[in-house]
């Protein structure tokens, strides 16, 4: 038999031997068998390949190195599977194979702005209160002083919920401002008051680079025996001065809104551009009252500003799109 042929039927019956052991100390058998040097097979190998023709060495001897090898890798792997039978049993599954990192998620541009504002409110003593999204018109609107020809209340400028009423024959709809958050606080707590309330508000507005039919809103409220337009507009200062980490100017524009009285636009200048950041003013007498509150007793301050305004100055984001469209590349940059 050659050299050749003889390695091949070692190799082979190596293979089915190492294959069909099926425990560590057969496996270590084998291995004596096939590798043992002092009386293993391969010695014998070895011998033949030192009786070749020194002309057909190289060759016969790089399939000498093979086969070694082979039987060698082979006997090793088998070892490892034998030294962990309970992973190997479960299937499909290899426990060896290198990890994939998980790549951390991280908070929506909102969700940081949001929270960053109620911290910021938080410092200046004003406690979060929450509202629902399905509201009714009480809440939206009656209580806040809007009356039934108000063009806010019209069908296209609202999502109503189809023939749905809330008890009290109170027509739903989705919330179309923070404001009823005002209404729900005062109508369970006592003044003084003083809480935010940030959330998502709906309106059918067509949808372009600076507009949604759904965005976020912080509201504000402060009630107690003698609040001033002077503390509001200190609040907001504060506010977006810290938020943006650098004296911005607040300036009031005159306004109206059903629900104050005084209104005001709320504008700040930031970087040389006058930005508009949304209405406030003095709580409407009519709005204490249909809470239960006595106007000749107390005062108030309340104010509403858009959040995703505030979001895209700081981050530069010049599509409010961008924040609805789940976009990896873009959210993973906050
Ligand atoms: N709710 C108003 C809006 O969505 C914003 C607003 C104006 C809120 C004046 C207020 C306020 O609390 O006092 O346009």
């Amino acid at each position: 038999m050659d050299a050749i042929s003889a390695f091949s039927t070692y190799e082979r019956e190596a293979l089915e031997a190492i294959e069909s052991a099926d425990s560590v100390d057969t496996l270590e058998a084998v291995r004596i068998e096939f590798l043992g040097k002092k009386k293993g097979r391969l010695r014998d190998l070895q011998k033949l390949l030192g009786q070749v023709d020194p002309a057909e060495r190289p060759v016969v001897g790089q399939r000498f190195n093979e086969v070694k090898n082979r039987v060698g890798e082979r006997l090793d792997e088998r070892k490892n599977q034998l030294d962990r039978p309970e992973e190997s049993s479960l299937t499909g599954l290899d426990i060896t194979l290198p990890g994939t990192p998980v790549r951390l998620g991280r908070r929506h541009p909102l969700t940081q702005t949001i929270d960053e504002f109620k911290d910021i409110m938080g410092r200046f003593g004003f406690t979060v209160a929450d509202g629902p999204e399905i509201e009714d018109d009480f809440h939206n609107f009656v209580a806040l002083n809007i009356p039934e020809d108000h063009p806010a209340r019209d069908p296209l400028e609202n999502f109503y919920l189809a023939a749905a009423s809330i008890a009290n024959d109170r027509q739903a709809l989705l919330r179309s401002q923070t404001s009823t958050v005002q209404i729900r606080v005062m109508e369970q707590t006592k003044p003084p008051i003083r809480i935010v309330s940030v959330g998502r508000v709906y309106r059918p507005d067509t949808i372009d680079a600076t507009h949604s039919c759904m965005f976020h809103q912080m509201e504000g409220l402060m009630v107690g025996d003698s609040v001033t337009m002077a503390e509001l507009k200190t609040v907001l200062h504060l506010f977006a001065t810290t938020y943006l980490g650098e004296d911005v100017q607040i300036r009031f524009r005159p306004s109206f809104f059903p629900f104050t009285e005084p209104s005001v636009e709320v504008d700040m200048n930031w970087h040389g551009n006058w930005i508009e950041l949304g209405g406030a003013g003095m709580v409407d007498p009519n709005v204490l009252t249909a809470v239960g509150y006595d106007p000749e007793q107390v005062s108030g301050f309340a104010f509403g500003l858009g959040i995703e305004r505030f979001c895209m100055r700081r981050h530069h984001i010049t599509d409010i799109r961008r924040f609805i469209e789940n976009d990896v590349q873009f959210l993973s940059q906050f």
